[in-house]
């Protein structure tokens, strides 16, 4: 239908269907703060460019004659359906490019059936977002704070507000070294974008020694000190496993004895993935550490990926060296910041029929066919 909706009426799509016009056109629209912030990596991008250059490496083989004309992308990760592997990411601070930020990004996955991963950083109250989702999937990420009563505040919340699977990032115990953002003085935080989840928490609220009102520089500083753990170790995992009912999934994991030890201490899943290259710069690409990571641990442990992730056919390879399904990231908040909800959906749309389309020109009709000696 995006074929024909362009042939029958001769215009052309209200955005770029193509990853790299996206890229420009979110490129062109944003002000420099936030196209920094979305665009950037962490370093000098040696890790973004090798997140590609790992997808760019690898080339499928394409089988022929094999009746393709039905196609099953339906999947279940962690409980959750889904119509296809590809699920939101989490991405914070929203709002930065465009007003209705998560609401929007909550509204275009539940009008698709995909599951949204809601940051902890988010501009909307994980409640907010909840109501924007409906009855649409959703997962909470959590950014584990060093304080307990506020992380088993927020893990009752979002339980409460119908987040089925808790997705817990490891890698960011300390913002990467992110030389545009550090040039610009741009840190959405200091302007208190990304703290809706602090600013409506009861337990939070009763840290501080002012109300935000009179002292919002204060509220700031309160969250910067309590933001992350970086003293956390597998031990304190337990402590998640005692407040969670539900899965869990370890999100930044690169190494297959890491891998190991989630699945040895009982978690769930892991998404491995090195957070777009926004962290540690010079980091394995994220493609290169999966078919060790997933001849590791088998089926003990679901593992999904991200990080890099820009097309169909990107969808298949990821599949087809391990993971049950993709995250994405960067492409739907192009898609947000160009169009807000349509945008997103636009952009979805696009990646879905792709990988659709892959598929069948690969010679595939289930998830399941996909496997490492597809690629070459
Ligand atoms: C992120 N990411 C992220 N991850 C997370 O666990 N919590 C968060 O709040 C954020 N915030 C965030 C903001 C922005 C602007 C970006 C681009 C990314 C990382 C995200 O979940 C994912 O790992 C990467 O975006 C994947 O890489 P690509 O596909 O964007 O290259």
């Amino acid at each position: 239908s995006i074929y024909l909706d362009g042939l029958l009426t001769g215009e052309p799509p209200a955005y770029p269907t193509g990853a790299s016009a996206l890229e420009e056109a979110a490129r062109e629209r944003l002000d420099p703060g936030p196209r920094g912030y979305v665009l950037g990596g962490a370093g000098g991008g040696a890790t973004m460019r090798a997140n590609r250059e790992a997808f760019e490496r690898r080339r499928i083989v394409p089988r022929m004659l094999r009746d393709v004309g039905t196609r099953d992308l339906s999947c279940s990760v962690l409980g959750t359906e889904s119509p296809a592997p590809v699920l939101l990411g989490p991405v914070g601070v929203q709002s930065i490019v465009h007003p209705e930020g998560e609401l929007a990004t909550a509204r275009a996955a539940a009008g698709l059936g995909l599951p949204m991963v809601l940051s902890t950083a988010s501009s909307y109250s994980l409640e907010e977002v909840a109501a924007a989702s409906g009855s649409g999937p959703r997962w909470f990420q959590l950014y584990w704070p060093r304080d307990d009563d506020v992380t088993i505040s927020l893990l009752a919340r979002a339980r409460a507000a119908g987040y089925t699977v808790l997705v817990v990032t490891l890698d960011t115990w300390y913002l990467g070294w992110r030389p545009t953002d550090l040039d610009r003085a741009y840190l959405p935080f200091l302007r208190h974008i990304g703290l809706a989840n602090y600013l409506s928490d009861p337990a939070f609220l009763a840290g501080l020694s002012r109300p935000i009102a009179e002292d919002p520089t204060a509220a700031i500083v309160h969250w910067a000190g309590m933001f992350s753990d970086p003293t956390k170790t597998w031990s304190d995992l337990a402590f998640l496993r005692d407040n969670w009912i539900g899965p869990i999934v370890l999100k930044g994991v690169l190494h297959p004895d890491d891998a190991r030890k989630a699945r040895d201490t009982g978690l769930n899943g892991i998404v491995v993935g090195n957070h777009g290259g926004r962290q540690l710069d010079g980091a394995i690409g994220a493609l290169d550490a999966l078919p060790e990571i997933a001849t590791a641990v088998g089926d003990d442990l679901t593992v999904l990926f991200d990080s890099g992730v820009r097309t169909g056919t990107d969808i298949l390879k990821a599949l087809a060296l391990g993971a049950r399904a993709v995250l994405l990231g960067r492409p739907y908040i192009y898609g947000l910041a160009l169009g807000g909800e349509p945008g997103i959906t636009h952009v979805l749309r696009c990646l879905l029929a792709e990988f659709d389309l892959s598929m069948a020109l690969s010679g595939h009709t289930h998830l399941n066919d996909l496997n490492p000696k597809i690629l070459t």
